[in-house]
């Protein structure tokens, strides 16, 4: 079965959340649960960002309004920037204390980096903070307002990781070497998608198998968006990959659509989708070796990351009160 942007329901009544989705493969994702009802929200890196992507999907909203089956959902544009933690909080903060967001249906994890420069941030590798912890944070602190809306109606938790997952040498992550500058940039991004996948596993250990919360992780495809703009490209060998890869690149909307897949789609409640990796368009995918990834592994990374943001946050990094 594919999965096309036709077989979206409508999503009337519904808030969706998306990180990042003032680019790429978020902004394809924000307006189809826009064009097909929602109130979409979408984080951006800065004000200035968050006003720019806000304008451009309210743009793209009035042109494809033709294809609309429902209402058109109200989109808005708010700011966390994944380099920081204490953005994460206040994000959610604010995004809690709004008394007119009485649900969240749909929670998109989708902000992303790729290879950029070695830099640390508060003592972490730039990607596993943008890519996984911010992520990681964001759900925590989120989680209560999905069991709420549960309550009322099945929630979707969607995890835009990576095939490139695949290709970090052990299904555990080494946190004596998250500040090592000498891993290399590829390495840091393999383990920044393992921890999606991680972060995956780790929520589902969290509700029950009965919960409506259904999370899951998947690849998007490889896309043609700005993701490897950061990129330097050093030898040869890596701009000959990179040519290659952009012959084979899908387009953002049809990279939009595992997203889609996951945060819409009746199968998912249908046919019990949880704790699964999904490729292009809405094909279940093994995660060769990912698949054995012990609870250990899991564990032992949610406790890394929680460890890490009381370090950065302070102790009172998951009260909101
Ligand atoms: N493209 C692919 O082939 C591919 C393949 C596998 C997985 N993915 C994953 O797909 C996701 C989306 O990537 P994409 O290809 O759509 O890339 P993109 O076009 O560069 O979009 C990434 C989004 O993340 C936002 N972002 C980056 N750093 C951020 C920060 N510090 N704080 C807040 N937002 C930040 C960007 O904001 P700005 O607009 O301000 O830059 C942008 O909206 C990523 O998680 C990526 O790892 C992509």
């Amino acid at each position: 079965m594919v999965f096309t942007h036709a077989q979206i329901p409508n999503l009337e009544g519904k808030v969706a959340l998306v990180t990042g989705g003032g680019n790429g493969i978020g902004f394809e994702t924000a307006l189809s649960l826009a064009l097909n009802g929602a109130h979409v929200i979408i984080t951006a890196r800065s004000d200035t960002r968050a006003v720019e992507a806000l304008a451009q999907l309210n743009a793209a909203l009035e042109s494809n309004r033709s294809q609309r089956k429902s209402s058109l959902g109200k989109i808005e544009a708010l700011t966390m920037n994944n380099e920081d933690l204490n953005s994460v909080k206040k994000f959610a903060h604010l995004f809690l204390a709004r008394s007119d967001i009485e649900t969240l249906d749909i929670l998109v994890l989708n902000a992303g980096i790729f290879l950029p420069p070695f830099k640390l941030l508060d003592g972490i590798e730039s990607q596993f903070m943008v890519n996984h912890l911010a992520h990681y944070y964001l759900a925590r602190l989120l989680l209560p307002k999905l069991q709420a809306t549960e309550k009322l109606r099945p929630v979707r938790l969607v995890i835009v990781s990576s095939d490139a997952a695949e290709f970090h040498p052990d299904t555990k992550i080494d946190f004596t070497k998250i500040a090592d500058p000498n891993l290399g940039k590829m390495y840091c991004y393999y383990r920044s998608k393992l921890g999606n996948v991680l972060l995956s596993r780790g929520l589902n250990a969290r509700i029950s198998s009965g919960s409506r919360i259904y999370v899951n992780s998947l690849h998007p495809g490889h896309v043609a968006t700005n993701i490897g703009s950061g990129m330097q490209l050093g030898t040869i060998l890596t701009t000959i990959a990179t040519t290659l890869v952009r012959i084979l690149q899908i387009s953002g909307k049809d990279g939009a659509l595992a997203s889609l897949y996951l945060a819409t789609s009746p199968e998912v409640e249908t046919n019990n989708i949880r704790n699964k990796f999904f490729f292009p368009y809405g094909v279940e995918r093994l995660l060769k070796d990912r698949e054995c990834v012990s609870d250990s592994a899991v564990e032992e990374c949610w406790a890394w990351c929680e460890t890490a943001i009381e370090r950065i946050v302070g102790v009172e990094a998951f009260n909101l009160n």
